[in-house]
């Protein structure tokens, strides 16, 4: 019985779904970038991009490429669903990552 209270106890801990958000509306590109709670993951832009780390090269893309590219990261690395194409939220965080770029 202990023993299952632990488990218990431990797994509602772990809850993925107790971490999972979807970013605040109104949320800026630099929070967006550090914000963990996409998925169960608890992983950021930020964790796999310290300080643009990879974005070198972002300059490349124009505006809707980068956004497209940003939503598969959020997809496949992140593991959260992805933003919708006219999303403040997608331009503020694409507008954050060309800020870092500009170094
Ligand atoms: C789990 C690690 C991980 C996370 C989290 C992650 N990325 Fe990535 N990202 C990568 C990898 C790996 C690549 C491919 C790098 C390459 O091809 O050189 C990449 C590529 C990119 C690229 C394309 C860079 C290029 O020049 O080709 C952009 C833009 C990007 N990520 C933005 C983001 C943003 C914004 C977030 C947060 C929403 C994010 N990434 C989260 C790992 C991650």
């Amino acid at each position: 019985m202990k023993q299952l209270l632990l488990t218990l106890s431990l797994s509602l801990i772990l809850m993925p779904t107790s971490s999972m958000a979807v970013p605040a509306p109104g949320m800026s590109g630099e929070e967006l970038f550090s914000f963990d709670k996409w998925s169960s993951t608890g992983r950021s832009c930020a964790g796999c991009h310290p300080e643009g780390k990879g974005l070198e090269s972002i300059g490349d893309f124009d505006d809707m490429m980068l956004k497209d590219i940003i939503n598969a990261c959020i997809r496949d690395a992140l593991k959260a669903p992805m933003l919708v194409e006219d999303a403040t939220e997608l331009t503020n965080l694409k507008n954050y990552i060309r800020s870092l770029n500009q170094k």
